[in-house]
């Protein structure tokens, strides 16, 4: 995050595009937001803490790219992110329980953020002690009478007359060569693996007990649990997969890990509230009625504007964590939540309702478009398979038929669609159509296939 080559805002929106048409005013706010995370931390230290980070609220209807853009902002900032939906605390069995616990994922996501990191950084070591391992295993090192012991990973190592301790040594540099140019990957050799403890003594949590707890007296009772050495016999290649963790997790340390984490998601951390509509007065389908929703909202509230919370890396302060709360906002308004809450999401962006031109460029331009996505499956097969530009625009048309006339689900549209078309297809594959097989979908397949569905509403009602 503080590096000097964090993405501008202009940047931002330009990494944003590469995925989701439009919905322009939507990605510049985020952008904003995001650079005003690594501006604040470029800030004097009395300032930083005071500046807040700008809370978005962004509406619009089903399908429009709403978690997908929250969901890529956080790849771009390589930030913990995590997502939950407001209307899930609402749900029998979770009435006035664990609002915390999105912070708690967030920690975990940071966590794993950082650890992959380090990870990273001790990589090229761990692989270098696991290939002493290994050498170990396959030519035990010996040491020469004249000499005094030297290190080695090898349990004991026997002392021999100077020849000997010469010929040993070359023979291992030959077969660390071998090693290295993975010559010997499928020869087997007997390694100490450590076996996790604590397996099948699971804890059975008591109704009262939260998540946390839960967690730690798991965590501790696996420390306390010797932890056993396995004797096993594996391929070498086997053998390098086994021992790098351990080796790796040797080199990391955890406490380290721990306090990282906890200051990066409480810096750079964002929290993606979905269907916050649901918990929104008289936003009807939800049970629990309006008393129950307005109490996730009180729960919600300390959490946004920023409070301490306790998880089993640390306590973690939510002040400066972005919170991207977003619903259709069919049924109810904004105006529906609670006044605190509605001030704690200055940032008011509307999503645009897709139209059919959209909907072609959806299909084509996005780096993970649906025609992409099943050329490349196809691909697998080597069968080559290409959308005419008529076929395409008769698609999109049809998705935004579909969604005027039976329900309007956005962009999800065109998946259900584009599987109907190309089901046969994908079923003919290998055994009717072979390999090197090249297929066009022209505008006479789309009509072929899907007209007659289209036409008949209570068919695609269900199909489409
Ligand atoms: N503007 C867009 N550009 C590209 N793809 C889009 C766009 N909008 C939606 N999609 C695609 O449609 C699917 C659904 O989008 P997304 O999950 O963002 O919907 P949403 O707005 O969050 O809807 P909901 O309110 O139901 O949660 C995703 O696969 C996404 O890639
Ligand atoms: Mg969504």
């Amino acid at each position: 995050m503080d590096n000097k080559s964090f993405l501008t805002p202009k940047e931002i929106v330009a990494e944003l595009d590469k995925y989701i048409i439009g919905q322009n005013d939507a990605k510049r706010n985020v952008a904003i937001a995001l650079r005003n995370r690594w501006r604040r931390m470029n800030t004097p230290a009395e300032i930083q803490d005071e500046i807040v980070p700008n809370n978005i609220l962004m509406i619009g209807a089903t399908g429009v790219g709403k978690t997908e853009i929250a969901r890529r902002l956080a790849k771009i900032a390589d930030a913990p992110f995590t997502k939950v939906e407001a209307s899930k605390f609402t749900e029998v069995g979770y009435v006035g329980r664990d609002v915390e616990s999105m912070v708690r994922d967030l920690v975990e996501q940071s966590v794993n953020l950082v650890k992959a990191a380090k990870k990273e950084e001790v990589k090229e070591k761990a692989s270098q002690a696991v290939e002493d391992i290994i050498l170990d295993s396959l030519i035990p090192p010996m040491r020469s009478t004249s000499q005094k012991p030297i290190n080695t990973t090898a349990e004991n190592s026997t002392s021999v007359p100077q020849d000997d301790y010469e010929l040993n040594q070359k023979t291992r540099e030959r077969f660390r060569e071998k090693l290295r140019n993975g010559e010997m990957e499928d020869r087997k050799i007997d390694i100490n693996v450590k076996a996790p403890a604590g397996n099948g003594m699971g804890v059975v949590g008591g109704g009262m007990m939260d998540e946390t707890s839960m967690i730690n007296i798991q965590d501790m009772l696996n420390n306390m649990m010797p932890k056993k050495n396995k004797r096993r016999k594996v391929t070498i290649a086997e053998a390098r997969k086994l021992l790098i963790e351990e080796e790796v997790s040797k080199l990391i340390d955890m406490d380290e890990v721990k306090e990282e984490a906890i200051a990066k998601a409480q810096n750079t951390g964002m929290i993606f509230i979905d269907e916050i509509d649901k918990i929104a007065k008289g936003s009807g389908n939800s049970s629990g009625g309006d008393v129950s929703r307005e109490g996730v909202q009180r729960d919600l509230l300390p959490i946004v504007e920023g409070s301490a919370v306790n998880t089993k890396y640390g306590i973690i302060h939510t002040d400066h964590v972005l919170f991207i709360a977003a619903g259709a906002f069919h049924v109810s308004k904004p105006s529906d939540l609670i006044p605190e809450l509605q001030g704690r999401f200055p940032i008011r962006v509307e999503l645009d309702s897709l139209t059919k031109d959209d909907f072609l460029r959806i299909l084509k331009e996005p780096k993970n478009a649906l025609t992409r996505q099943y050329v490349a499956l196809l691909k697998a097969e080597e069968v080559e398979l290409e959308f005419n530009e008529d076929s395409l625009e008769e698609l999109a048309g049809m998705a935004f038929q579909i969604n005027a006339e039976v329900e309007n689900i956005g962009a999800r549209r065109l998946h259900t669609v584009m599987s109907k078309l190309l089901n046969e297809l994908l079923f003919d594959v290998p055994d009717k159509i072979g390999p090197n097989a090249k297929i066009v979908v022209t505008k006479e397949m789309v009509t072929e296939k899907l007209a007659g569905l289209i036409k008949n509403k209570d068919l695609s009602h269900y199909i489409l």
